[in-house]
């Protein structure tokens, strides 16, 4: 079995002996030492599982005493999804967000930018582009990359996914630029003005700021932070209207960090069958799994009406803005819109990109980066348990943020401008919903590492939070 599962294993074993009350309230549990020898685990792994239990708030690690158990487990109570199903209707997506986009602020909570070295991915991917624009020749300048965008790279992409359960074939992928592309590629492939879109609730902003601008009729699906779309509010809906197609995020969708099922999956893809509706799978997370990347629902299609769209934004960076979209039936149309919307991409970025893939670069950078965003969210997670009242706080196994749910007075909304005046950019709940829902969640990122100027933003957080 991988290490990288061990430690899930012990957690796992530990929460079940607190459930069953081998180790109750205020007890010791056994020692690192203990635990290592009888479990025949590292001190690592045996550590990263009690950490991980003591971000959830279900022990307490005391400095030269060992772990306690510090909570019942029924006490730790995760964010719920809500139930309610409003009729279909036309998005209006906030000012806030372009805002907070102004501000460059997206995943972060400090407007200014932190100073700091490149990691090592990064400069491999700058060396390869570098390479690339110096392999340029004669009259390349001249030219446009072909619509579908650079053989090389969607060979690459094709053969990265290929170990996901994945096949694709090169033909059938074309490079955006960047996902948000993608996404607005696939919906004006198969919807036209006026049809509904199913979207999670709460889901991406950005999907819904396209459904505005396309004037498509947004219905929203209660969502949860464990499995993801309800498939049962999803036949729901899918009886009482006709829906043209679905956006859903089954790896690690934003801001819920849910890991869809395989059994919903399919449920997914029964009803799409049936209904007659495209799915749009938004798979921008999937790479940054902390445990095993998960295979795209994409792998499971035989009925060709997935579209999948992806890009490098968050698994590598998102100043590339490069993508990828695999059209399934609309892929040609698609073809044709990326040429209307975009021409073409640049070609030294890709073969850059493609470069940096084939030479092992890509693979090596997303294993480091794993390593950083566990241990980032886990410091996150125990800070926000640290914060004044009721907060229930996600704990995904990928993603760049966890969903932070606060006593039901709180309004995040309100709080925005009050934090700003403290110097911190906060991603208030309702951005996450056309019903402006989730007034009391916000989402927090920790994609960035864990500095003193973040925690001393989150520390400022916490007093607004007090004066509410
Ligand atoms: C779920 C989701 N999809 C798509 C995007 C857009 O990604 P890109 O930077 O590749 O356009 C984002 C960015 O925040 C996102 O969170």
């Amino acid at each position: 079995m991988p290490s990288d599962f061990l430690y899930l294993e012990l957690e796992q074993w530990l929460l079940k002996g607190i459930q069953d009350q081998r180790w109750r309230l205020g007890e010791r549990l056994p020692s690192i030492r203990t635990l290592c020898r009888e479990q025949n685990l590292s001190k690592a792994t045996v550590q990263h599982a009690l950490r991980r239990l003591e971000a959830q708030g279900l022990v307490e690690g005391r400095p030269k005493a060992g772990y306690f158990v510090s909570l019942k487990p029924e006490a730790v109570k995760k964010p719920q999804s809500r139930s309610r199903i409003a009729a279909p209707r036309q998005a209006a997506v906030s000012d806030l967000f372009l805002d907070i986009m102004q501000r460059s602020a997206a995943f972060d909570l400090l407007p200014e930018r932190q100073e700091g070295d490149l990691p090592p991915g990064v400069v491999a991917l700058n060396r390869s582009v570098g390479r690339a624009l110096r392999r340029q020749r004669g009259q390349d300048h001249l030219y446009y990359d072909e619509p579908a965008g650079d053989l090389g790279l969607r060979e690459q992409i094709t053969l990265h996914n290929a170990r996901r359960g994945w096949q694709v074939e090169p033909d059938m992928l074309c490079i955006t630029s960047g996902c948000q592309h993608a996404l607005f590629l696939a919906l004006m492939a198969c919807c036209e003005r006026g049809d509904v879109v199913a979207v999670e609730s709460p889901g991406f902003y950005g999907v819904l700021q396209l459904l505005e601008q396309l004037q498509l009729q947004v219905v929203e699906v209660p969502t949860s932070a464990e499995t993801g779309m309800d498939m049962d509010a999803f036949e729901q809906v899918l009886e009482r209207w006709k829906v043209k197609a679905c956006v859903v995020s089954p790896a690690f969708g934003t801001p819920g960090g849910a890991l869809m099922p395989v059994a919903a999956r399919r449920q997914l893809l029964n009803l799409a069958e049936r209904h007659n509706l495209a799915i749009i799978e938004d798979d921008i997370y999937a790479e940054t799994a902390f445990v095993g990347v998960p295979d795209p629902l994409k792998a499971l299609d035989t009925d060709n009406r997935v579209i999948l769209c992806s890009s490098f934004s968050k698994c590598l960076t998102r100043d590339l803005r490069l993508g990828w979209i695999s059209g399934a039936r609309w892929h040609g149309r698609i073809l044709h819109l990326k040429l209307i919307t975009q021409l073409a991409g640049s070609r030294f970025l890709q073969k850059g990109m493609a470069d940096f893939m084939a030479g092992g670069s890509f693979m090596a950078h997303l294993r480091r980066q794993r390593n950083e965003l566990v241990a980032n969210r886990d410091r996150l997670i125990a800070f926000l348990h640290s914060w004044p009242g009721e907060v229930r706080v996600t704990t995904p196994q990928g993603g760049l943020a966890v969903w932070a749910e606060l006593s039901p007075h709180v309004d995040t909304l309100a709080m925005y401008a009050h934090a700003l005046e403290e110097g911190v950019v906060m991603t208030p709940g309702p951005l996450f919903s056309v019903s402006r829902q989730f007034a009391n969640c916000l989402r927090i990122s920790f994609a960035h590492p864990w500095t003193a100027p973040r925690s001393d933003a989150l520390s400022r957080l916490a007093r607004l939070l007090n004066t509410q």
